[in-house]
């Protein structure tokens, strides 16, 4: 009886890591099936700037590293854009009268998945972990920073909005917007990638500002109000 008991007591320890691997399976094999033709999922990133132009979607071998998890979750479900005009800009914009816009005739809609699928590949992503020695874990350390100072820092000091949207329809068009990312994206990866955007990319075309620690501190702050402030 005893020894019965202690075999049950085994298995109940091991049915969490069973469950959990076959639940990452499925969201790998679905990754694989419906999102790999878009999206790399082993890298490495391009070392060309043609193949950069080529890709189809957002390289997803370091996700681990990149997305929270309860926003890959969520999105996954009910994407909305990210990229103003697309992946990339180029192909979705034209000329307009005041200068260029979005032809959003070419833009098409992400495909959805359903709960289950989303958390399964959320847990799938989440374990694809490329790049952890650019991470500092724990770099971040939570602050504050004025609305008004974080615009000056992103617009007039370092030029940031010229590609970067702050608010939907305000801000640069040619990069992901900005005021979701302290929701999408882990603080410690916007640090690294802020830091050396090629050192994740090597010829993707944002330019190396050579941030000060500090400055890079004050960019996080500022991207988790924007987002706290976005989801009222
Ligand atoms: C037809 C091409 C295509 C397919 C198929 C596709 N994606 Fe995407 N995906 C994109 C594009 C383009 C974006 C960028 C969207 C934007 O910026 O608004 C994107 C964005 C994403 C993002 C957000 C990442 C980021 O940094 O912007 C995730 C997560 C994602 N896709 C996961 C998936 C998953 C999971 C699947 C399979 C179920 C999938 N995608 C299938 C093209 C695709
Ligand atoms: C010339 C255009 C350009 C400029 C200027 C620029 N960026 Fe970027 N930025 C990009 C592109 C392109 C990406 C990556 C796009 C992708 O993953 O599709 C990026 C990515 C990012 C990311 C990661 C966002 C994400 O969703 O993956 C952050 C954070 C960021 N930039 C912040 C900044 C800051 C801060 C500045 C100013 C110091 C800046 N950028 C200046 C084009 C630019």
């Amino acid at each position: 009886m005893e020894h019965c008991q202690r075999y049950l007591l085994c298995w109940l320890l091991l049915l969490p890591v069973a469950v959990n691997a076959s639940g990452n399976d499925a969201g790998m094999a679905l990754l694989q099936k419906d999102c790999s033709g878009c999206h790399d999922l082993t890298g490495p990133a391009p070392t060309t700037i043609a193949g950069v132009w080529q890709r189809q979607g957002p390289d997803l071998f370091y996700a681990g590293n990149k997305y929270k998890p309860a926003w890959l979750k969520t999105w996954l479900q009910k994407p909305v854009r990210i990229r103003p005009a697309g992946m990339y800009y180029g192909r979705h914009i034209k000329e307009g009268a005041d200068g260029d816009v979005i032809d959003s005739t070419t833009l098409k809609p992400h495909p959805r998945l359903n709960g289950e699928q989303a958390k399964a590949v959320t847990e799938a992503l989440m374990s694809l972990r490329a790049g952890s020695h650019l991470i500092n874990e724990g770099e971040y350390k939570p602050g504050k920073i004025s609305m008004a100072m974080g615009e000056l820092m992103f617009d007039k000091f370092r030029g940031c909005l010229a590609c970067h949207e702050i608010e939907e329809g305000y801000g640069g068009l040619s990069g992901p917007e900005v005021y979701s990312a302290g929701n999408r994206l882990q603080e410690d990866f916007m640090i690294s990638y802020m830091r050396d955007p090629q050192a994740w990319d090597p010829r993707i075309f944002m330019p190396n500002k050579h941030l000060k620690d500090r400055d890079l501190q004050k960019f996080v702050h500022f991207f988790r109000a924007l987002a706290a402030e976005n989801e009222q």
